[in-house]
């Protein structure tokens, strides 16, 4: 994870870089650390936690126009000071940041390393340390570069000053993301482009093994093996706007605001002339060609996964099978004849969905992404790509995304289904927006859900979610929302399933938020209920109009069946939302975690 900044140009570096790595908290937050360059040197500023405390603990006075940035999410070696990038060569000639996984690091020390005394416990330092060896031994800097890269194995993106040639930032990609931004008279670096947009909007991609130079005027892109690769610039569609949390206290309440409008905006995006929901026809022919799709994703985006199965499978007659990434990829399951894959990723760049992804495609399998990123990895890799239309997601915790994610399945399956000449039975884009005035009401209900959240989760040490059907999948979402950002232990069950051991843990008071909100299984989940009932829970059921007792804490608007999931969500993340609020958690950046899951 991690994020990367660079600047080269004629203006004072340190506060570009500031801003890009204040746009790159969300990629990781445990420490932060700028190098700039004068005539003077190279000087290092490094604090552990915030960017803001990086903020003040930089020299008001230094003057440069030269610098890298990071703010790291630790792999190697705790999140102290010590361990913060930028990391620095034994004689201080080389200074470094890294995005990544250096999976050799110690087989890299004891063959070239041994005499170097290392000062961090990170696997980035060794990096460093075998380029200042490489030049020791007579190489220039891009000669012991490429030789340095070539004996990596492992993730990384690197941003590189060289103290003697402080006219050049060396950069390198190789599974971690990385940019390139192009300005008049300066250039950039940036893990993404929005972290630099403030700047500018022109960028350049890199490929996997592509070492860069960069001047204030002139950026040169070579493969490990040195030859020059021609690269055309492209517009980054991002707008200020869109990263400014405005009259919001978090993201994570403005993301989950954002909802009812961005679902009419994703039901603009999919219609065509004739104003009918419409997917590239190479997709759908893929679709019709497959005997068997499987959906690969991690974490909130596996959820909406879950939720797609159902779908496709009861809107377009297709099978589907849904897989956790990590798992996929080193325990694949046995293949269909004719298999499709379906990467589900919001920020397209999680690294264990593009280990599948890199994966399927050696075997030759057509690959389709969802995700929010244009320009991502995941993106750029597949076959083909859907995007989310859903703007910039920044909390940690995922909430807009989700619910695009739903839309866009959603969309995916009902074209699908109409271009095999049936009718999928539901009139979806009328469906989806009687969704987004749901979702308006549930967005106006905050005061209610708050109640809920405080009267509920204020305390507890613990909570569970229970559904049937598709609810379950929802149950799955709302649990891993609320321990993500309250730190309350909260599991999702399939309400049948509690009674097979789980059970056990029901004591006097723990919450069970039931969700019901599907008429075929409405009175089991409230039998599953009355079973932690008896047992001392307590008890929240979360119901649909038309299916609602008197015994219901809260009552969702009627929406179609099938589509619930949009609704019921935005209860569990406003409930998130406020138990994380009045257990005084950081919300937008929970501990432990990171938005973009960059390292397998
Ligand atoms: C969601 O709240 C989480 N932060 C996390 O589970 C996330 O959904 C997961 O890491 C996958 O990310 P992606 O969608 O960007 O691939
Ligand atoms: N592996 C490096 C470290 O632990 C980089 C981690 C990151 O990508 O933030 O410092």
């Amino acid at each position: 994870m991690c994020g990367i900044t660079g600047y080269i140009g004629t203006e004072e570096s340190k506060e570009i870089l500031l801003r890009g790595l204040e746009k790159l908290e969300y990629r990781g937050y445990d420490s932060a650390g700028i190098a700039v360059g004068n005539k003077d040197g190279v000087h290092i500023y490094k604090e552990k936690g915030r960017v803001a405390n990086l903020r003040e603990a930089i020299d008001s006075d230094i003057s440069a126009q030269i610098g890298i940035g990071h703010t790291r999410w630790a792999t190697h070696g705790k999140p102290t000071r010590d361990n913060a990038h930028p990391h620095q060569s034994a004689s201080k000639r080389f200074t470094l940041v890294h995005n990544g996984v250096i999976e050799n690091y110690m087989m890299l020390k004891s063959n070239y390393l041994q005499d170097v005394h290392f000062q961090s416990d990170t696997d980035t330092e060794v990096i460093v340390q075998l380029l200042e060896k490489f030049t020791e031994q007579g190489m220039g800097t891009e000669e012991a570069f490429l030789k340095t890269l070539n004996l990596l194995d492992g993730s990384y993106a690197i941003a590189l000053l060289d103290q003697e040639s402080t006219d050049v930032i060396y950069v390198a990609k190789n599974k971690s993301p990385i940019l390139i931004g192009v300005g008049n008279d300066f250039n950039v670096v940036a893990s993404d482009a929005m972290a630099m947009i403030h700047v500018t909007d022109s960028y350049m991609e890199l490929m996997d093994k592509e070492m860069v130079t960069v001047k204030k005027d002139s950026i040169i892109i070579k493969n490990l093996e040195g030859e020059k690769q021609d690269r055309a610039t492209y517009k980054a569609e991002i707008h200020e706007g869109d990263i400014d949390k405005g009259i919001y206290p978090h993201f994570m309440l403005k993301e989950i605001d954002e909802q009812p409008l961005m679902i009419r905006k994703i039901i603009r995006s999919y219609q065509n002339e004739n104003e009918q929901l419409s997917v590239k026809s190479d997709i759908i022919s893929a679709m019709k060609e497959a005997s068997r799709i499987y959906i690969i994703a991690c974490g909130t985006s596996y959820h909406a996964g879950l939720v797609g199965k159902q779908f496709m499978e009861s809107l377009a007659d297709i099978p589907v099978e849904v897989h956790v990434a990590s798992e996929f990829s080193y325990n694949m399951p046995l293949l269909s004849a004719k298999p499709l894959f379906l990467f589900i990723s919001q920020s397209g760049e999680t690294a264990d969905s593009r280990t599948a992804l890199v994966r399927v495609k050696e075997m030759g399998f057509t690959t389709i992404t969802i995700t929010n990123v244009p320009g991502s990895t995941l993106s750029r890799e597949a076959d083909y790509t859907m995007y989310l239309h859903a703007g910039p997601e920044l909390a940690v915790a995922s909430t807009k995304a989700y619910s695009a994610q739903l839309t866009v399945l959603a969309i995916l399956a009902d074209v699908a289904s109409t271009s095999n000449g049936k009718s999928s039975g539901i009139n979806l884009i009328s469906e989806l927006s009687i969704i987004a005035n749901a979702m308006e009401v549930l967005c106006n209900s905050k005061t209610e859900i708050e109640k809920i959240a405080t009267q509920y989760l204020s305390t507890t040490r613990n909570c569970f979610f229970i559904g049937r059907g598709i609810d379950y999948f929802v149950s799955l979402e709302g649990a891993l929302k609320l321990k993500e950002i309250s730190y309350i232990q909260a599991e999702g069950f399939a309400g049948g399933e509690l009674k097979h051991g789980t059970i056990a843990l029901i004591e006097e008071g723990t919450p069970v938020i039931a969700l019901a909100t599907q008429d075929k299984v409405n009175l089991s989940i409230r039998g599953n209920v009355k079973e932690v009932a008896a047992r001392g829970a307590n008890p929240c059921i979360i119901s649909m109009e038309g299916l609602e007792t008197d015994e219901d804490r809260f009552v969702l608007p009627k929406t179609h069946e099938l589509l619930t999931p949009l609704i019921s969500v935005i209860t569990f993340q406003l409930l998130a939302y406020y138990a994380a609020l009045h257990r005084g958690c950081d919300i937008d950046k929970p501990r432990n975690l990171a938005k973009s899951v960059t390292v397998e």
